[in-house]
């Protein structure tokens, strides 16, 4: 679970690699293209133009690249032909990439044309509760301290955090230890050393935080109907706080970071 300086820098390269993608994807206008085009799209730049492997591709039997959760959508939407993105709506796009061996994960909420100022808000608010878990990660902390800082601050703006899903530490595998819960007791759960590379990806509601997810079908609902928003990155431990592996090139960190 510890990685070497040797794996830390391939991992790097492969979050600069992913956040490229997100810098790319930032200048589109999404309006009016389904989510199958994006899907595509991005296929076509990590595989052609960055010499990477979509590493979702072909995960748990996933035909796609991306996952596309539009509004009410918690998380795992399914690119479709037949999602043309509105005006109005919302739409998180979750991008792993491959390079050398090891996985980066990250995922954007975007704002489609015109969106209201309620939805704005909630967006607004699940990038800075991801902000809140990374700025309390460091050598020492615990994860409980992480989700605490997570719920805490969403808590504070009227919105709920989905317990059902969580971050994960990433290497080698998309998904290795720990579960890095959204939710948390200060001072309880694993102790965080340096080396320890995972995501921080919450969710946040609108509404209730309970979820509608049936067997066997991917995307996960919100159960009251209420817009749901994400961000993530993958972040890594450092000898003296925290380095975000897939920081885009215009984005300014909202805590001190390595
Ligand atoms: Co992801
Ligand atoms: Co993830």
């Amino acid at each position: 679970m510890i990685k070497t300086e040797a794996e830390l820098a391939l991992m790097a390269e492969a979050g600069a690699l992913l956040a490229s993608v997100f810098d790319r994807l930032g200048t589109l206008t999404l309006e009016g293209m389904s989510t199958m085009t994006i899907n595509d799209l991005v296929e076509r730049m990590i595989v052609d133009e960055l010499h990477a492997r979509p590493a979702s591709k072909g995960q748990y039997d996933f035909p796609y690249v991306l996952n596309a959760s539009v509004d009410n959508v918690v998380c795992h939407g399914m690119p479709s032909h037949d999602d043309v993105l509105r005006s109005g709506q919302i739409v998180n796009l979750d991008i792993t990439l491959e390079k050398n061996g090891y996985i980066a994960d990250s995922s954007t909420t975007y704002l489609v044309g015109e969106v209201a100022y309620p939805a704005r808000r909630l967006v607004q608010a699940a990038y800075y509760a991801m902000w809140k878990g990374i700025a309390a990660v460091r050598p020492g902390a615990r994860l409980g301290d992480v989700g605490h800082a997570i719920a805490h601050y969403a808590r504070s703006q009227g919105y709920s955090v989905v317990k059902e899903y969580g971050g994960h530490g990433i290497g080698r595998e998309m998904h290795e230890a720990p579960h890095v819960h959204h939710y948390g007791r200060p001072g309880s759960g694993q102790v965080l050393e340096a080396g320890m590379v995972f995501t921080i990806e919450p969710m946040l509601n609108q509404g209730k935080a309970a979820v509608r997810a049936e067997p066997d079908v991917w995307p996960v609902y919100t159960r009251d109907g209420s817009l749901s928003a994400q961000f993530e990155h993958t972040v890594a431990v450092t000898r003296t706080g925290v380095r975000v592996l897939t920081l885009r090139s215009n984005e300014v960190p909202l805590c001190k970071v390595a």
